[in-house]
């Protein structure tokens, strides 16, 4: 048997690749999953995004190597894209680098901020992957609580002075995955003035940032002096429903986005060309498309939390994202309940202990099915039986 590193010892099967294994062996036991435990959108590409790809593939010049950065055009098209959608001058060469998903860039960015030892601050609950840079560069993580008393916003006062002077990096994600709440513009006003205080570099993941119900998200760099010590990282993946083109991009502080610009080109060529162009048109349409997919995602999260609301589920309705984040109607161990709501209804959700400690008695609902499916499973869920557990 081969002999792998120490390194291999900190990671664990990935979170949702195990729900995905335990939906397939359900499915091979006769069972009829509907699998709402992973983020996955549903809804099709929009059919032009769809043909600018298939018209940019047949062009032999995108055949070639891409660089790492991504292409004028895709970069020239993020940029107006924020300049409409939040106000800011972000300069294409020097502060946009493109990503093969936002996730890479988020695992690789730990090797631009920290040093061995360093703390890096991690939300709880929290999207897995903020974790794994700060592993390979043998950095140590603060879990900082999100708790429904406060809004799920972290109580940066209650972080302790002895890690915050040896803190480099902050991750933060709003509209957030997995509590479905949102940050507005004056807890980013105090998160800015806090992070220049203590000398800590931001990262906000708005990987959810189209997907909001009530007012439009907020970009960090609405905040002056935010780009002296913040980057933002978008993804097309749940805006465009994008998924499967692994496509996003890292935006902000220059030497920052250098940086990562950098460690990249030492370990990739960058995404396809193809597909960036075709993402640049995503970028420009952007008013055309992304409304009725925003529209979707809020029915179903209203529906949903309808349901669990007539039903004695304990929960706050979700401002954003395609997730709700709940507590049944009785008090068991995250996987006890969604092994028994599985075992009742064939519905298959994210235990919220996997997002971490204070994730404990919480499950993580997705809205990524169609809507069919998902009048199945609002309807089984709200029919459970709780007394049988
Ligand atoms: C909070 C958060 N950030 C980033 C990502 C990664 O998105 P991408 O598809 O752009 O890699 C996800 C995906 O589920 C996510 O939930």
């Amino acid at each position: 048997m081969a002999k792998l590193s120490n390194f291999m010892k900190l990671f664990k099967p990935y979170l949702f690749e195990e729900l995905y294994r335990k939906a397939a062996m359900c499915r091979k036991n006769g069972m009829n999953v509907i699998n709402l435990a992973i983020g996955d959108p549903d809804i099709p590409t929009d059919r032009r995004i769809v043909d600018v790809a298939v018209a940019e593939t047949k062009n032999p010049k995108n055949h070639r190597y891409p660089n790492t950065k991504g292409n004028e055009q895709l970069r020239k098209s993020i940029s107006n894209w924020h300049k409409r959608r939040h106000g800011i001058l972000l300069d294409y060469n020097d502060n946009i680098s493109v990503l093969i998903g936002s996730k890479e860039g988020i695992a690789h960015l730990p090797l631009v901020l920290m040093n061995r030892g360093d703390y890096c601050l991690i939300c709880d609950p929290t999207y897995p992957t903020y974790q794994t840079g700060v592993w390979m560069v043998g950095g140590r993580i603060y879990s900082v609580p999100l708790l429904e008393k406060n809004n799920f916003l972290p109580d940066l006062g209650r972080i302790p002075k002895k890690v915050l002077d040896k803190t480099k990096l902050f991750f933060l994600n709003y509209p957030n995955n997995p509590t479905g709440a949102v940050m507005d513009k004056s807890y980013m006003k105090e998160l800015v003035k806090w992070a220049k205080k203590n000398d800590i570099f931001i990262a906000l993941d708005s990987a959810y940032s189209e997907i909001y119900f009530d007012k439009p998200t907020h970009s960090i760099f609405e905040i002056p002096g935010a780009m002296d010590t913040a980057v933002e990282f978008y993804s097309v993946s749940k805006t465009y429903s994008m998924a499967g083109w692994r496509i996003g991009w890292i935006c902000g502080n220059k030497d920052v986005v250098c940086g990562l610009n950098t460690v990249k080109e030492n370990m990739d060529s960058g995404q396809f060309n193809a597909i960036q162009n075709a993402c640049a048109f995503a970028l420009d349409n952007h008013e055309d498309i992304v409304p009725e997919i925003r529209k979707k995602f809020n029915s179903r999260a209203s529906k949903f939390s309808d349901v669990l609301e007539k039903s004695g589920w304990k929960f706050k309705r979700p401002s954003g994202s395609c997730f709700l984040w709940a507590k049944p109607p009785i008090k068991r161990e995250s996987v006890e309940i969604c092994d028994f709501i599985l075992n009742e209804t064939g519905v298959l959700l994210a235990p919220g202990d996997g997002f971490g400690k204070y994730g404990k008695g919480y499950v993580r609902i997705s809205t990524t099915e169609d809507d069919d499916i998902l009048d199945i499973a609002i309807k089984k869920i709200g029919s459970i039986d709780w007394r049988k557990i």
